[in-house]
């Protein structure tokens, strides 16, 4: 096999092995709380308190999880491959930063990064985040706010993902339920062009797997280093 580019979407599902929740699964982050009052920015602006609580239980888990070998198979592919593999993931954790993923872009935000509506700056913020406090670019009181995108919110890096998705020879999406777009498109604008292999490893088959030509169901602390596995041997 020709080494192509690889484009690879992740979303909560590669994390869920490690300890932290998806989204939408039965035991799901939308099941505990209201995705109308913690992500949104009308939610934000109605009760900035509650928003900062949630996003700071979530930045503590942060402390508590280490990438499992999901992360670590798709470390390595970048590594060993011999053209680009850009990760472009839905999640706000930093799990595949930790395994060794550089290529990376965070198309819904970072966790561990603030952001502040008066002068702009993405600052890294490791604590808890509340109403008060100053932004350490502009010294402006009370204008951080998590750098998370909410819904409503347009995600980041869309020019740089759409022109990885229209050279890639390889889309896999990993862990995702196939209902947030424009993600969830983005396996239709692989598609279109006609020319990729598109391949879905999700747990089991998400909302948009028959959009995909293969599919792998499994947990992906299996099935995504087997996968990797297999493409490195296709190399020698
Ligand atoms: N291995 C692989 N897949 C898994 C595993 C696992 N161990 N556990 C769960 N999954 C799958 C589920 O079957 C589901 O299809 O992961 C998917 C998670 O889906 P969601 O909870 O909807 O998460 P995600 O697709 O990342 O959500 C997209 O929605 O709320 C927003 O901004 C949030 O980025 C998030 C976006």
């Amino acid at each position: 096999m020709r080494a192509e580019s690889i484009v690879i979407l992740t979303g909560a599902g590669i994390s869920k092995e490690s300890g932290l929740d998806t989204f939408r699964d039965a035991d799901g982050i939308w099941a505990r709380h209201s995705l109308e009052d913690v992500a949104t920015p009308q939610g934000f602006a109605r009760d900035p308190d509650l928003v900062h609580a949630f996003y700071n239980a979530r930045r503590h888990g942060l402390s508590e999880v280490v990438p499992n070998p999901a992360h670590a198979a798709l470390a390595r592919l970048e590594r060993d491959w011999p053209n680009r593999v850009l990760i472009v993931t839905q999640n706000i954790d930093d799990l595949h930063e930790r395994a060794g993923s550089r290529d990376l872009l965070h198309m819904h935000g970072e966790l561990t990064k603030v952001r502040c509506r008066a002068c702009g700056a993405v600052t890294r913020w490791l604590g808890d985040l509340g109403i008060g406090d100053a932004c350490t670019a502009c010294a402006a009181v009370g204008t951080l706010r998590p750098h998370v995108v909410w819904f409503g919110e347009i995600p980041l890096h869309m020019e740089e993902i759409q022109s990885a998705l229209d050279h890639c020879g390889l889309f896999l999406s990993i862990g995702t339920s196939g209902t947030v777009y424009p993600a969830a498109g983005f396996v239709s604008a692989v598609r279109a062009r006609g020319r990729a292999r598109t391949v879905e490893l999700n747990l089991e088959p998400s909302d948009g797997a028959s959009l995909f030509a293969e599919t792998i169901h499994g947990p992906a602390s299996s099935v995504v280093p087997a996968f990797v596995e297999t493409l490195l041997a296709s190399l020698e």
